[in-house]
């Protein structure tokens, strides 16, 4: 039984007819489990038990035996054809199924293919799998320990665990101001990994042709062209060819980033339906996508600051030892190994600041997928909004009032970090005033000192964090080569409808809706005769798909200038109409006017069948237009957050009594839409605030491989979230948009922490590891003598 989300909110007219959309098969349902096609065959894959283990034999004949079940593929099969290894995002490589040894729990280690699911389920149960366990990695700190087992055999040469050593800013000056500090605060601060629960798990259907050596693949992807063009890199030499692969997207059920990877399941269901010629279906089970799939944060840091007495931030130094897991599949831009973790600076004015982020090797599945956030953004958005929290209290300041001092002010923008990055507008101090008048600060601040003479526990906590989202521009951003950029392509048809095409992929965010209305808006077309279509490589332009809130400002740019192209050419057509020259026109959505003579127009629709019946002489029939955006610069959002929570003493339970979320992503395009993305990345910043964490015992078995171990917040523990907006346009973006879609998972956590920490400040209590659970509030309270 499969779950359903719905496919989007709100907002203006719907602009997609979705019995209408090609990538469907007609009569069936939208997403990829529901895809039956005659003959179609089932994959189940058997996985490790061990973290480490060599593995000694794979005996199938009991599964083989069994009615129904075919072929049972190992990584011995693949091997024949050199698929059994498969590059990953940031270029290393990755098991597809191994020959020799696995490399963590649940890894994929053999698949039994059958004529119905139910049976793939039993064949996996009877294949025999002997393995002899090898030492386990599974702290990153022992990883680099001289003498540590070295787990990529597979690398020649490789004598050690570490991935990367990556360093940025400027070293010296940062020491120096730290020598000459007044005041510094130091902390270790650990962001644990935590996994994606998108409703729908990840799958696929794959088809192969094998008289026109025609390959597609339905598949939960939140990136597809990327994803086509791995496929025809990895398998040009067994003869998939990039025009003969089809991938298609259909409705895939949420993605957050966990859907960018390719993960081993998919390509053997390709494997698979090349080797048979029949359709191929894998569809992961819940537990398999908690266990298996991509993880993310997972961030060991150690973060300073240095402040002069009065205030003043005046240095940032961090070091971070990333846990990757056993291959670095993390889904990072190429140059920057950490993403853009270097944003960490965020909303304050540093003079120096350095950063060194070292990768590691442990028996993990591979993690680093940007999780509703910019590659690290989360990671460095708490660690800056920790960091500052401790500072002012260390100080004894107000916590709001020492961010307003060290804010980056408005008339500095655009304004160049200490670690390179050039912001492009931002007025914080609003967002911050904002927030604090609608929750009535100073009134809970005084209620607090009041209650903590009483002996209660309340604390008010601020996130003013600033975001980075949009990658490109393609000179500094490609992922595997393939530079970033994003698409839109329009086809006005003579009747005046529309039919838009992107790079990008919606997972419910409701592209069709927003994109319809920016072409709607640039095109005076209404929204019911625009149809918007994504996800399908056969029709779509190509783009580097949708995570890391990069569709408003890149595909959404491409929207508005593929647009203005279509408008250029409908004035020529409407000056040839009218008689008049083309500087004589005036435009307002739907219509070109001469002007001082507003009677003397042709509407859209008028010139659109004219550009099929009556164009100019000299000039191309027809209207339609390609935009490949590449941005010139990222849009960088930010916001401000203000958690107040009551803490109880004899639970150590965190109860969020008001949470207040003011939000700038510049101008807005549904604001419905907006709100809803907020609402959905709250309560996903909560998640790891307080619930989320998968760790692992010294053998590397996972601690929370279902959802009894792993609380995925609902409605029951989700408080009410209270929204605001200020509006600081992008000066860059055609449309003055910033992305929107991870801002609140960003920063929501931060705010929580410090607000749990702001009600245990005066106990000595300095830090807190998210997530808050209940059991360690109440150590804490413990340990600081506090008693029910
Ligand atoms: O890449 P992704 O779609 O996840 O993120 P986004 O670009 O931030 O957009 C999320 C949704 O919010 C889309 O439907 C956007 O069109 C919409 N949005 C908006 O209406 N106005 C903005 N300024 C930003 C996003």
């Amino acid at each position: 039984m499969t779950l359903r989300t719905s496919p989007e909110v709100g907002g203006m007219g719907h602009a997609v007819k979705r019995k209408e959309d090609p990538r469907f098969i007609r009569g069936q349902g939208t997403y990829v489990d529901d895809i039956e096609l005659p003959g179609m065959l089932y994959l189940d894959i058997v996985r490790s038990p061990y973290a480490h283990a060599t593995i000694k034999h794979i005996d199938a004949s009991k599964a083989l035996a069994m009615p129904g079940v075919l072929d049972v593929i190992t990584g011995a099969t693949l091997a024949k054809y050199n698929l059994h290894w498969m590059p990953t995002l940031m270029s290393d490589m990755q098991m597809v199924l191994p020959v020799e040894k696995v490399m963590y729990q649940a890894q994929e280690v053999a698949a039994v293919l059958a004529t119905d699911r139910y049976t793939a389920a039993d064949g996996v149960a009877a294949v025999e799998v002997a393995y002899e366990p090898l030492p386990v990695v599974v702290d990153p700190f022992k990883a680099l320990e001289p003498g540590a087992p070295v787990l990529r055999t597979d690398k020649p040469g490789k004598t050690d665990n570490r991935i990367f050593h990556w360093e940025v800013g400027d070293k010296a000056a940062t020491d120096r101001a730290f020598r000459d500090a007044a005041v510094t605060v130091k902390e270790d601060i650990y962001i644990p990994r935590i996994h994606v629960c998108s409703i729908e798990t990840c799958g696929c259907v794959a088809q192969f042709d094998r008289v026109s050596g025609q390959l597609t693949v339905w598949m939960t992807t939140q990136a597809p062209h990327a994803i086509r063009t791995v496929f025809a890199l990895v398998a040009g030499h067994v003869g998939l060819a990039e025009h003969k692969i089809r991938i298609i997207s259909p409705d895939i059920g949420g993605g957050f980033g966990g859907k960018v990877p390719v993960y081993p399941g998919y390509v053997i269901a390709v494997a698979a339906a090349v080797l048979t010629g029949k359709p191929v279906k894998w569809i992961e089970d819940r537990m398999e996508n908690l266990q298996a799939d991509s993880f993310a944060r997972d961030y060991h840091i150690t973060a300073e600051l240095a402040a002069q007495r009065d205030g003043t931030l005046t240095a940032l130094r961090i070091k971070t030892l990333a846990d990757h897991g056993y291959t670095d599949a993390a889904a990072n831009p190429s140059k920057f190994p950490a993403g853009l973790f270097h944003i960490c600076t965020g909303s304050y004015d540093f003079r120096a600041a350095h950063v060194e982020v070292d990768g590691v090797y442990t028996n993990k599945p591979p993690g680093g997928i940007a999780y509703r956030c910019s590659f690290r953004v989360t990671e460095a958005v708490h660690t800056i909004e920790r960091m500052v929290d401790i500072m002012a209290h260390e100080l004894q300041m107000d916590p709001a009032e020492f961010r307003k001092k060290n804010f980056i002010q408005p008339e500095r923008f655009p304004y160049t970090s200490a670690l390179g990055w050039e912001y492009d507008s931002g007025n914080y101090g609003a967002a911050l005033d904002l927030a604090m008048h609608k929750i009535g600060y100073a009134e809970l601040r005084r209620e607090q000192a009041e209650k903590r003479q009483r002996g209660e526990l309340m604390g008010i906590g601020i996130s003013s964090f600033t975001e980075i989202v949009g990658a490109g521009p393609s000179k500094h951003f490609d992922i595997l080569g393939i530079k970033m950029f994003d698409s839109c392509e329009i086809r006005i048809h003579p009747t005046g409808k529309v039919i838009a095409r992107f790079g990008t992929k919606s997972q419910g965010q409701g592209h069709e809706t927003t994109y319809a209305q920016i072409l709607a808006e640039e095109l005076g077309i209404p929204v019911a005769d625009i149809q918007v279509e994504e996800g399908d490589t056969d029709t779509a332009p190509y783009g580097l798909g949708t995570y890391a809130s990069r569709s408003t400002p890149t595909a959404g740019a491409a929207a508005a200038i593929a647009s203005r192209k279509i408008r250029d050419k409908a004035r020529k057509i409407a000056a040839h109409l009218l008689e008049a020259s083309e500087e004589d026109l005036e435009w307002e959505p739907g219509k070109f006017f001469v002007k001082g003579s507003p009677e003397r127009s042709k509407t859209i629709q008028e010139i659109t069948f004219a550009a099929y019946t009556n164009h100019p002489q000299g000039m191309e029939a027809g209207l339609e237009a390609v935009s490949y955006y590449d941005p010139p610069n990222l849009t960088f959002p930010f916001g401000s957050y203000i958690c107040v929570v009551d803490i109880d003493k004899g639970t150590g339970e965190v109860k969020i009594r008001r949470f207040v979320a003011v939000d700038d992503c510049g101008n807005i395009i549904n604001p419905m839409i907006v709100e809803g993305q907020i609402h959905g990345g709250l309560t996903m910043g909560l998640a790891p605030a307080l619930f989320e964490e998968i760790s692992y015992d010294a053998q590397g078995n996972i601690q929370q491989g279902s959802f009894m171990d792993y609380l995925v917040p609902t409605a029951m523990e989700t408080p009410n979230w209270e929204t605001d907006k200020t509006c600081t346009p992008s000066p860059h973006h055609p449309l003055g948009a910033k992305g929107i879609g991870e801002s609140a998972t960003v920063g929501a956590p931060a705010a929580i922490a410090n607000a749990v920490v702001d009600a245990l400040w005066h106990l000595g209590v300095r830090h807190i590891d998210i997530p808050i659970t209940p059991e360690k509030v109440w150590q804490c309270l413990r340990a600081n003598g506090v008693t029910a």
